[in-house]
């Protein structure tokens, strides 16, 4: 029998239908929302784009619509699931209540490919406009050494390592501080892409958009999957469960809406800067955004506000995926399935110091050594994965739980989540043959570490929490 937990009793468990439970709930639908911004756009669009108009041409933009229908599938089980079980674990409890543990501890160890090595990876990507911005501003560069790691001919990624200790400091002072760090940020963000679309627009020539599809089908699928780690994050607002005011109701439009939003400003973004310059003049460019402004500017001054914007971007990503990652690890640590510094919330910040701080530590090492390709392939297939298991936990859970409260039903059941599924799998398969290589290793690893740990720890089979439990035991002194 696999050890299955109820939507009820991870609600109970964590506290998150009591007034006075260990988060606070501050986060209304324009903090979601720019939370889903924060945590969305960012390396994907700014650096990304150019390795996607790179193996697609100008039909990137079929890329990016193919990468959006993906995540839609897969966007309505979120929601779905997200209003039903408002709590902090995401896919992981999720999987938890819909496939039981083993399924959801693999689930929740995929997430550190998500989560945790995407920070790493946006962190890399950082850097590239941290250096546009320098040089723009000041005419200077940081030395080759000290902004790539090993991998891309240097030593340390300095700036990468600086974005996540700043990340690390604003949350541990509190989420509150954070959310309006995020919404200032998501805002910024939007702006500068939106005022780069206009200045790309201006010097658009149709001639530029031929050939639209140079490497045909192959090359629109190949830049679906590159195209797709422009989109990962969006299920981080399942994260904010237990911190939002009205989750049930918040959570699932919150996710659609910023879906949507992202996927207009991509495609727009995309024909603006193809549109400007061509796209072998963008495919493979380092800060090509910048590029682009400065060329139809024929200054530097575009680019230079271009790069602000990416840097405030990407840090904000770093900001709502480190969150994401502190919360699913909170939610594995109360099962019994990590260790329980995880779990620990401070009573001075509410919010958890230690694992925030472990969680920092542990991703800035990628960070500062690791080239960005390396990690991004293994990020994608690993959120590929929690995907499928999403849509497929919706279709256990409506079978188990029919008369669960949810506030927002799957259209279209059962033939989306098996859309979802489809699509999910398709791109898996498109990683390529290293990449699931790399993650079948990743994948043992995990089932490893879940025999000797977490099966031997897990709180399900010692008869779980009860609400009184829980109720007593947040918030825990760090
Ligand atoms: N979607 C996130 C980004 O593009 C990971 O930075």
């Amino acid at each position: 029998m696999p050890r299955i937990k109820s939507p009820h009793l991870l609600v109970a468990e964590s506290g998150a239908d009591r007034a006075g439970h260990g988060l606070k709930r501050t986060m209304g639908l324009f903090h979601l929302i720019c939370f889903g911004v924060g945590a969305i756009v960012g390396t994907g669009i700014f650096v990304g784009l150019s390795d996607s108009v790179g193996e697609a041409g100008p039909a990137v933009v079929v890329s990016f619509v193919l990468a959006a229908i993906t995540c839609v599938f897969t966007a309505f089980a979120f929601a779905e699931l997200g209003g039903a079980i408002p709590v902090s674990g995401s896919s992981y409890s999720f999987a938890y209540a819909g496939l039981g543990e083993t399924t959801a501890f693999l689930v929740g160890w995929c997430l550190l490919l998500e989560y945790g090595v995407s920070v790493s990876a946006v962190a890399v990507g950082w850097s590239q406009y941290v250096n546009e911005l320098l040089d723009s501003l000041i005419g200077l560069q940081l030395p080759g050494a000290l902004s790539a790691g090993p991998g891309d001919g240097g030593v340390i990624n300095l700036p990468a390592v600086i974005v996540i200790a700043l990340a690390c400091v604003l949350l541990v002072r509190g989420v509150r501080e954070s959310a309006r760090a995020t919404a200032a940020m998501a805002v910024l963000k939007l702006a500068v892409l939106v005022a780069f679309c206009a200045i790309g627009f201006t010097a658009f020539k149709d001639g530029n958009l031929t050939p639209f599809s140079p490497a045909g089908l192959g090359g629109i699928g190949a830049g679906t999957t590159a195209a797709f780690f422009s989109y990962i994050g969006f299920d981080a607002i399942t994260t904010a469960g237990e911190e939002a005011k009205n989750p049930r109701r918040h959570i699932p439009i919150a996710i659609l809406v910023c879906i949507g939003l992202v996927t207009l400003l991509y495609c727009a973004v995309a024909l603006a800067a193809i549109g400007a310059i061509g796209g072998d003049a963008v495919g493979g460019r380092p800060a090509a955004l910048s590029y682009v402004v400065n060329e139809v500017t024929g200054s530097t001054a575009g680019g230079a506000v271009v790069a602000f914007g990416a840097v405030v971007a990407i840090a904000s990503v770093v900001l709502a995926v480190m969150y994401g990652q502190t919360r699913i690890l909170m939610s594995m640590s109360r099962d019994g399935l990590v260790p329980r510094v995880f779990e620990k919330v401070s009573p001075r910040t509410a919010t958890p110091v230690a694992g925030t701080l472990i969680v920092g530590a542990v991703f800035a090492l990628p960070a500062a050594f690791a080239p960005l390709d390396a990690v991004v392939n293994l990020c994608t297939i690993g959120t590929l994965a929690t995907m499928a298991a999403v849509n497929v936990a919706v279709i256990a859970l409506r079978r188990r739980e029919p008369d669960l409260e949810r506030t927002f039903r799957v259209p279209l059941y059962p033939v989306m989540p098996l859309l979802g599924v489809g699509f999910c799998l398709y791109l898996m398969y498109e990683t390529g043959v290293t990449t699931w290589l790399q993650f079948a290793v990743f994948l043992a690893a995990g089932l490893v570490l879940y025999v000797l740990y977490g099966r031997r720890n897990s709180r399900l089979a010692r008869g779980g929490l009860t609400p009184d439990d829980a109720a007593e035991r947040v918030p825990q002194a760090v």
